[in-house]
Order: C-alpha cells, then structure tokens, then sequence
C-alpha cells in the first residue's frame, strides 16, 4: 500500500501557483496518487477541485481548518464541514502546533472539529507532539499521551484515522529526530489505538523538516505510514522528489 504524503501549505500560496503546481501533480506518477494529499488554504479548495476535475487528476485535497459549529448559521466568517466536503476535502489537518499556539486551539473546539468532520466523511489527520522543553523533560511520553486522549472525547463513529506526530522542535528548523525516536513514538501512538480504539485502523504520520533529502529514509521505517511536510511541499520538484521516496 502506498504511504500517505500530505503537503500542508499553510498560509502561504496564490491562484498562480495552484494552477502551476497542480498540473505539475497531474502529470508525475509519483503524485497522481489518492495518497498523496495537498492541504492548500482552504479559499483554494475550490480552484483546486476545478483543476483536479478538468486534468482527471487522482490526488486528494485537505482542509486546514474547519469551524467548530455544525452546517450553517449565524456564525459569520467561519466555514462549516459540510461546505469543505463539498469543496472536495477528504482529510483535514486537526491540531498543528501552530494552530494550538496562535489561534488558541482548545480540547473542546478539536472535540467538535473532529466530530463535525466525521459527520461528513472526511477524514480527520490529528497532530500531536511536545516541545524542546518537553522532550529534554522524562515526562514527553505521558505528554503525548495526553494529547491523544482527545480523541476518547469524540462522538462520532470512525473506522479510519490518521495521527500525525509532529514535534514542535522539528518543525521549519531543519532539525529531524533520530529514527529511533520517530519510531518509539509512533509505536506509542499505535500501542494507543490498539488499547483505547481497537475499531479504528490507523496511519501513522511523521512530520517537521521532511526533504528531499530524509524523505526516504524517514518513509522506509516500518512504523512510519507516511509524512506531513510544510517547507519542503511548496517547491514541486521537492514535493515530487519525496513522493518517490
Ligand atoms: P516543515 O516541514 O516546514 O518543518 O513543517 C512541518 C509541518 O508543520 C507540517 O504540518
């Protein structure tokens, strides 16, 4: 089975480049593939689904948000789950450091992003990872197990979900951690599912500072079933370079 690879652009990209790179995606085998992913700014989403269509291009797209209220109502600006299904999302990023940091993520709004996306068949990717100061501490295990019993609170049933391990130390410093240490930690991760939620088949995903150049010995490691890259998932020939890991 081929390894899930999402690019998660984050805030950054332009009408010009979606339009540049995802013909570039449609014409290498290496990304015209369901398990390659692209989570592009949700306003893109549209464009995207456009030029999947009209290229019959086989990638999937990715929201990087989703508003914590179900459907539609009097919530101005937000975008509900059943608006990015229709923009054809089949993943959303859940959780990113980033988001938990900046925009002051809670326990309870991911409760209900998560619940409100798997009501409309999309699949939730779930990040967790601990700090630099975290990790130097013994307690960085129970930290990120901590993390992962978020997912106990959900409501909704699921059979597919993917969990992404993203110490915040690796991400955008070029810093990778031992294979090792990916592996111990998406063994913890597994050891998890298979305890609290033996229904759900999971992937196990690693991210920060993934490149061209770690790609495939990062990919290659048993536990890993696959990446989520930022950086490197803005360049085309980068991106291609670890889809062919
Ligand atoms: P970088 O690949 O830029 O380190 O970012 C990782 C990340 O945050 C992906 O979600």
């Amino acid at each position: 089975m081929s390894k899930l690879i999402i690019a998660n652009w984050k805030m950054n990209g332009s009408i010009e480049q979606i339009e540049h790179d995802l013909s570039i995606y449609a014409k290498s085998v290496y990304t015209n593939n369901p398990s390659v992913v692209l989570a592009i700014p949700n306003i893109y989403l549209y464009l995207a689904a456009q030029i999947q269509n009209k290229l019959g291009a086989k990638f999937s797209l990715a929201a990087q948000d989703v508003s914590k209220f179900r459907n539609y109502g009097a919530y101005t600006g937000e975008i509900s789950a059943s608006m990015l299904k229709e923009l054809g999302a089949k993943y959303f990023i859940i959780g990113h450091s980033e988001r938990r940091t900046y925009l002051n993520e809670t326990e309870d709004s991911l409760v209900h992003k998560i619940d409100n996306t798997l009501n409309e068949e999309i699949i939730p990717v779930f990040c967790i990872g601990e700090s630099k100061s975290i990790r130097e501490s013994v307690e960085y295990r129970d930290f990120l197990e901590n993390q992962l019993k978020t997912l106990l609170k959900v409501k909704s049933s699921f059979d597919k979900l993917v969990i992404a391990y993203e110490p915040i130390w690796a991400i955008g410093t070029g810093i990778v951690p031992t294979s090792e240490q990916i592996s111990e930690v998406l063994k913890l991760i597994k050891a998890f599912v298979q305890n609290y939620l033996p229904h759900a088949k999971i992937t196990a995903l690693y991210g920060g500072s993934v490149s061209g150049g770690n790609a495939s010995e990062i990919l290659n490691l048993p536990e890993v079933d696959g990446v989520l890259v930022g950086g490197a998932s803005l360049k085309p020939g980068d991106f291609v370079s670890i889809c062919t890991y």
